[in-house]
Parts: C-alpha cells; structure tokens; sequence
C-alpha cells in the first residue's frame, strides 16, 4: 500500500476534486490517504487562483514539502493555479512531478507515471465522468452538477481555470445522488460555479433539465433528506428557481447571494448581469416568500474606480438586507482577467479601511441577529464531532449548533433549543 497526503485549498468543488482524486488512486493505484507528508509516497497540492496570495504562498509551501518528503516520494501541483501557471510551476520549483489542472482531475492516475507531465486543457469534458465515491464525510455527500463558468466576470480567473460551462447530465446526477443518500448522506450539496444556470448547455445530446427542476427531481429520492448547493448567481435568480426553493421542504432556506459590489456602476465594470435595485427585488422578494431564509453574500472591496460613493452603496445594501454571513475580501489583481488591465487602482491603504469597516459594520448586524436565535428551537443534522465532548450540525436554515453528545448522533436529526449565541456558531439543548 501506498500512501497520498492531499492539501486541499479554496471552495467546495476542489474539495469535491480531492475525493475524486483520492478515490481514482485508492481505485486503480492502491493508494491510501495520510495525514503525515513527510512519510507520504505522493504529496498533492490542489490549489486556488482566485486571490493572489495562495498563489504565493504555494511556492514556499512546495519547498518545505520537497525538504521534508522521504527520498523517492512524488510531488504533484493541481487545481486552479495548476491550469493557470501550467509548466511555469515545473519551471520555478524543478522538483515537481506533475502539473494536473482544475478540470483535468479524472486523469490523476495518468500522470503519477507520467514525469513533468503538464495537463492543463480547459476543453477538456468531463462532464460525463461518473465521479468517484469516496467522500470526505460519511453524512453529507458534495455532488458536482457542472464544470466551468460561462461569466466573465471582469476579476475572475475562474473562467480562465476550469474554462466553458458545461452541465452534467441529469441521470448522472440522479444516480450520485441516490448511492450517496442510500450509503447514509442524507444532505446533498449541489456544485457549481453557477448552479442556477444549470441545463443551458450539454456537451451531448442529453435530456434538458432546469435547475428548478432538477431540485425537484432529486427531491423525489426517498433517502435524501436536504439539498443545499453552491452557488448560485443573482442574474440567474429567476421566479421558477425561487418558487421551487420556497416550495420544496427538502430543500434548505439558506441562499448565497454573491453580491461583490452594492454600486449598479462597478456592477457593470464587473460585468455581472444585474444592478443594484435587481439584487434589492430578488432578496426581498426571497424574504418574503421564505420568511426564515438566511442569506449570505461576497463581497468585493476596492474594485479598481471605487470610490467612497461606490463603496457606501454596498454597506446600503447590507443595512438593507441584513445578510446572515458575509465573506469579504479585497480586490486582488488576478492575470488574464479583464479587471487586471484597468489603471484606476484604489490606494491600498483605503482598500484596508474599507474592508475593516465593512467587516465591523457586518459584525454588529451578525451579532444582533444571532440574539435573536436566544431561546428559538431548530431541527438540527449533526455532521461533526468537536473538541469539548460537542457535535455539531447545521438548521435547515444553515446555522451552526453545537451539543453536548457523541458520535452516535453523527447523521441523525434532533430539534435543538438554543441556550448561547455566538458569531460563528450557537450551542443547544436536544429537547424531546
Ligand atoms: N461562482 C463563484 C465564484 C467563485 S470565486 C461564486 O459565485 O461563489 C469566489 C469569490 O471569490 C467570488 O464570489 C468573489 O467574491 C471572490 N473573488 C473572485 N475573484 C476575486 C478577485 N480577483 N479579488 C478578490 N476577490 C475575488
Ligand atoms: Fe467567477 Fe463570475 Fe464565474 S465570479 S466563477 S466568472 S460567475
């Protein structure tokens, strides 16, 4: 037996990327996963491009791995930066054996023989691969439903790095969804860059499906008790996807709605498809139709041009809303992008001083919605053991509760009544 030690960094799909990956080696290549690098046979890092700092960090990373590794073992780079800088990794750090990109993973096995192999095609199509089981959680089953992006987004490498949209088929899907829910995930997280595009384009002649429907449809298999997904795109917030997420009980009352910018004119420099009075309709019409819905956004600061005019309508936007969760990053100039090319850059030090504000000014609305919580009682899923004799699951309306209990609530559902709030998550009493 063979041992594979996987660092996996950036979103859901990548990690759903490393379960496949892991799988098609234990599979066909024996290998088995280890938490210890400096023993393992093959270390991979599968990587994220969107900000620049990862991008950075990889390379040091990639050293203290080829210091430490034990003679002979085998060091892999996959994921975005893989597609993004191809050969360029195997120029800058020699001893890297292979370069695997983001939408290339199926081939894992392949290029482990294959020295300084590079596979890094965007056109690759993998959307009718049955991807691989092993699953990271026993209780919760991430099932990809597209590849690609089809935006352009103005900031985002993402297109650049997992290249055309092209969505799965739906009986693909089905079938991952019923082995995975009969195997014990009872949730099931849908992927994509842009999940409520889904069904506009197949790379065959396949069955057209919307993704309201195909909530629908995976609704119908009996052992499947949640569906959540990520993430879906404002633009594409049309009725028939609000209506089936209002109606449908499976599926969870949490919506991300990345916003990135509350101004409808950097909207438009980003090239998002909606404006700021759209984004405003949609989540008040989502509110009002799921009166429990908690919502989540991105946000983008300092996009360059942004000025403080700009950057006070985003903070309207989250006084309006009252998101439940916002992640919020600062721009970052990323190659190949559109964005990278324009010369209006924000002054790096207000860059700062607005995301610190916004983050504070999210913080105060977080903490009082999250009092709000104090007493209210939630069906939790319990997914995870944690430190201090807790497991913790999530409400249907993605709030994080912890309980004192063992493992023996793994995978099962309990209503919950909140005894402490807190931020990040809350803790509960089972009650009967
Ligand atoms: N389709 C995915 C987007 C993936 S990128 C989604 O809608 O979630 C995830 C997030 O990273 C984006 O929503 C955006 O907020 C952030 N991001 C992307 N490019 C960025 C950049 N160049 N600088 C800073 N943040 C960026
Ligand atoms: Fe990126 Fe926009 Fe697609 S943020 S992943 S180009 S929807």
């Amino acid at each position: 037996m063979k041992t594979v030690f996987i660092e996996t960094l950036g979103c859901a799909m990548n990690e759903r990327d490393t379960e496949h990956m892991i799988a098609e080696l234990s599979e066909k290549e024996n290998y088995v996963q280890t938490d210890d690098s400096d023993n393992a046979d093959l270390i991979i890092i599968n990587t994220c491009s969107v900000r620049e700092r990862p991008v950075h960090k990889l390379f040091s990373e990639l050293g203290g791995f080829n210091k430490r590794k034990k003679p002979g073992a085998k060091i892999g780079v996959t994921g975005c930066t893989a597609s993004h800088l191809g050969r360029d990794i195997i120029k800058r750090a020699p001893y890297v054996d292979f370069v695997l990109g983001a939408r290339n993973v199926s081939k894992i096995t392949e290029v482990i023989h294959k020295p300084k192999s590079v596979e890094i095609d965007i056109d690759y199509d993998e959307s009718q691969f049955a991807f691989k089981e092993f699953r990271g959680s026993s209780y919760k089953a991430y099932v990809n439903i597209s590849i690609g992006c089809d935006k352009a987004c103005t900031f985002c490498i993402v297109p650049k790095t997992r290249g055309d949209e092209i969505s799965i088929p739906v009986d693909l899907i089905l079938n991952e969804c019923k082995r995975a829910s009969e195997a014990g995930a009872k949730e099931i997280f849908l992927l994509g860059q842009n999940v409520n595009n889904y069904g506009r384009r197949f790379s065959g002649d396949h069955e057209k499906v919307s993704f309201a429907q195909l909530l629908n449809r995976i609704s119908k298999i009996d052992t499947v008790k949640r569906i959540r997904f990520t993430s879906p795109h404002p633009f594409h917030m049309d009725d028939e996807f609000m209506q089936e997420f209002a109606s449908n009980p499976k599926v969870c009352k949490s919506m991300h709605m990345p916003l990135q910018s509350g101004s409808s004119e950097i909207l438009k420099m980003m090239k998002r498809g909606y404006n700021k009075e759209w984004f405003l309709e949609r989540a008040q019409k989502l509110r009002n139709m799921v009166p429990d819905v908690s919502i989540s956004t991105d946000i983008i600061v300092a996009f360059p041009g942004e000025s403080d005019t700009h950057f006070e309508e985003t903070i309207d936007v989250l006084k309006q809303v009252r998101f439940e969760q916002v992640f919020s990053f600062k721009y970052s100039p990323r190659p190949l992008t559109e964005a990278a090319l324009m010369t209006n850059e924000v002054d790096p030090e207000i860059a700062s001083e607005r995301l610190a504000y916004l983050q504070g000014f999210q913080n105060s609305i977080t903490d009082e919605l999250a009092d709000t919580r104090l007493g209210k009682v939630y069906e939790v899923y319990f997914e995870e053991q944690r430190d201090g004799g807790f497991v913790s699951g999530r409400s249907d309306n993605n709030i994080v509760i912890k309980v004192l209990g063992d493992a023996s609530l793994l995978g099962t559902f309990a209503k919950v009544k909140v005894t402490k709030v807190g931020r990040m998550s809350q803790v509960g009493e089972i009650i009967v």
